[in-house]
This record gives structure tokens, sequence and C-alpha cells, in this order.
């Protein structure tokens, strides 16, 4: 596959979860490229609010049709009455604890509910997917920094393993009919929010990642952090991790939709390949905020690894993109978000 643009015209594209955290980032970088988006959100997990948000950062508009890509139907309709050249599908659950509680509702919605889309594109005769993957389908054994050229591995939950096998679907559907281009794009840890303020990560209830469950400290809304364990084979004990711009993220989507001029299946890592610990992430932040972040030390929390982070490198030679802002500009990010918005995007308290 080439890096060229498959085009410099509008493209109209169809972002599935567009509500959500990575996906509302996303809609803004391809308004800000100058496509036309439309947004499928059941918002399960996104909020309407930052469809109004997105509107007011772009002033453009932004179609929103409100439903599940378990919907079929659904799909056809939007499908019919909006000339769609392309996907980009975020939609699914992410929480891993959720998974291992609830699996079916892992692979009915994160597998059953990609193939649902993809028959619905297949019917309306779109072939072209940007797809939301995680760096957790290299599974435990895989050596660091993560290759795309490293096999799947064995996954430590639900979701991860829902994500792999929508990645093998995925594979299989580009071998079988070689109309489809296929972007598979591996995420590490997104944070941060778009420097507006006006978008960020709003995890419905209690966090499960680390920067919100930060943020919320830093504003009032939990008393302190749990550090999940500081006796792991790193520098200072604590995890280590791959974190990167959600606003980088967001205009990876947008390099891989440009680039869909190919025919085939390609991954690519989206990550920075700087590993920070979680200690590192507290000081950044106190040091980016000038709020104090009280903390304890906790037992580990089951599944996490020690470390890991990305090899960047086939991104930037074949989507020419690379994270490019640095930790002090996320917590600053993440900070002016959560800062104008104690709550999120409920107004209430
Ligand atoms: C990071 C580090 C925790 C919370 C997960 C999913 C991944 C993706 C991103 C969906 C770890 C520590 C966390 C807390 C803590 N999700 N931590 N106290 O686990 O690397 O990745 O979220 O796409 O697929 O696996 O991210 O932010 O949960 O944790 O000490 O309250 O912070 O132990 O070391 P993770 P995370």
């Amino acid at each position: 596959m080439n890096g060229a643009r498959m085009t410099d015209q509008q493209l109209t594209v169809l972002i599935t979860g567009g509500a959500g955290y990575i996906g509302s980032h996303t809609v803004v970088s391809c308004l800000t490229a100058g496509h036309r988006v439309v947004v499928l959100d059941d918002l399960s997990n996104g909020h309407s609010e930052a469809i109004n948000r997105i509107e007011r950062i772009c002033e453009r508009t932004v179609t929103f049709y409100r439903g599940s890509c378990l919907d079929a139907e659904y799909l056809d309709q939007i499908f019919s009455e909006q000339s769609i050249d392309a996907v980009i599908h975020f939609a699914g659950l992410k929480a891993v604890g959720d998974s291992v509680r609830l699996p079916l509702d892992y692979y009915r919605v994160n597998v059953a509910g990609t193939v649902n889309l993809l028959s619905a594109m297949q019917r309306a005769d779109v072939n072209r997917l940007v797809f939301s993957s995680s760096a957790t389908v290299y599974g435990v054994e895989a050596e660091i920094p993560y290759r795309e050229t490293q096999p799947r591995g064995s996954t430590t939950s639900p979701y991860g393993a829902s994500k792999a096998m929508v990645e093998r679907v995925l594979e299989d559907l580009a071998l079988a009919d070689p109309q489809w281009s296929i972007i598979n794009l591996r995420y590490f840890n997104p944070i941060g929010a778009h420097s507006s303020g006006l978008i960020g990560e709003d995890p419905h209830g209690v966090p499960n990642n680390l920067m919100p469950f930060i943020a919320q400290v830093a504003v009032g809304r939990r008393p302190y952090l749990s550090v999940y364990g500081d006796d792991y084979a790193t520098p200072d004990g604590t995890c280590r991790r791959d974190y990167l711009h959600v606003m980088d993220l967001a205009e990876g989507h947008t390099k891989a939709l440009e680039r869909l001029n190919f025919r085939g299946f390609e991954t690519f890592n989206l990550g920075t390949g700087v590993p920070v610990s979680v200690i590192e992430m507290i000081r950044a932040f106190e040091h980016a905020s000038g709020v104090h972040i009280p903390y304890e030390i906790a037992p580990r929390r089951p599944g996490d690894l020690p470390e890991f982070w990305a090899d960047p490198s086939r991104a930037k030679a074949q989507l020419n993109w690379t994270a490019h802002r640095g930790l002090e500009t996320m917590m600053l990010d993440t900070w002016r978000w959560q800062s104008q918005n104690p709550n999120g995007y409920s107004s209430e308290g």
C-alpha cells in the first residue's frame, strides 16, 4: 500500500460511535479536513451533547442517527439516505473488567455488531473501512515494542478477544472479496482532550482508566487515586504504558480514511513509542494543573501487564502519521476539559 491520499475530494464518512470519546475527536478531525460526517451512536457510552459541542468547534453540522449496529434495518436506512463513501467503526463495548463479567454482551456488540455493519456495507456496495482495534490483541507474550508483524497473542479478556476476532473477520473478508479496502488501527493508551476544552473523556460511572480517574480526583469527584501495584519490574515499580493524545489518534484515523485507495487489509499501531509510568503520569498531571493528586498504593489489578509500548514506524512510513503532542499538552488539555466540565457533559451536579 502506498501512502498516497485516496482523494483530495470531500468524502462522506459514517462514524459509528461518533458520540464517544475517541469517536467525537475523530469527527472533529474529519470535519476539519473538509469531509462530511454522519454519526451513528446508541449513546450507551457516548453523549448527545458531544455532537452539539462538535458543531460549535467546527461550525459545521453533523448528521446524527441514534441507534445500534445490531439494527440491520436501521443501517440499511442510513446507507440509503446518505451517500456514504467510507466507514470508521468505533461503536462497541470497551471496559475490560465488565467484559469478564458479561462476555456475551461483548461478543454480541463487538463481534456480531461488526459483522452486521459489514453486511449492511456489502448490501450498500460500500467497501472502505477503518476499524478501531487495540494493542491488547498482541497478548501477554508479545515482545516489546509491539510491531504489526507480530502475530495476535492470547488476550486476557473477552474484550481483547472480541477485538482479535473482528480483526480475523476483516482479514478473511478482504481475502474473499478484493473489493474491500480495510485499515485496522491498534490503539495504545489515548488520553487528553481537544484544545477547546469543549469535548473530552466522560466515562459513565466510576472510571476504569487512569487518566479520567486522575482528572476526577483533581476536580474533587473522587477522594484519591488507587495505584494498582508498585512492585512491578519497572524503574519506579508502577506499570508503564504508551499514552498518546486523543487528537493525534483522531488525526491518524483521518489519514487512514484518506488512504483507503488500495485493495486488502492493513494494520497500523497508533502510539508514541514512549512508555510512561503511573507515578510519572501523576507527577506530569500535577505539574501541568498545579493540583495535588493524593494516591494510595493498592493491590495489583488482575490482567495488567507490567509494561508495553508501540513501534509506531509503520504508520509513519505508510500513513505519514506520527503522534506529535507531548505529555505536558496531554495533561494541560485534560485539565482544561475537566476543569471546565467538572461533571462531564451533564450540566447537573
Ligand atoms: C493504565 C495503568 C493500571 C486506573 C485499557 C485497556 C485497553 C484500552 C485502554 C480500550 C495500568 C493503572 C489505572 C486506576 C491505576 N481500552 N491504573 N489506577 O489497562 O493500559 O488499557 O484501557 O480500548 O484496551 O486494556 O489502561 O488506563 O486502565 O491503566 O493504577 O485507577 O494505570 O494498573 O497500569 P490499560 P488503564
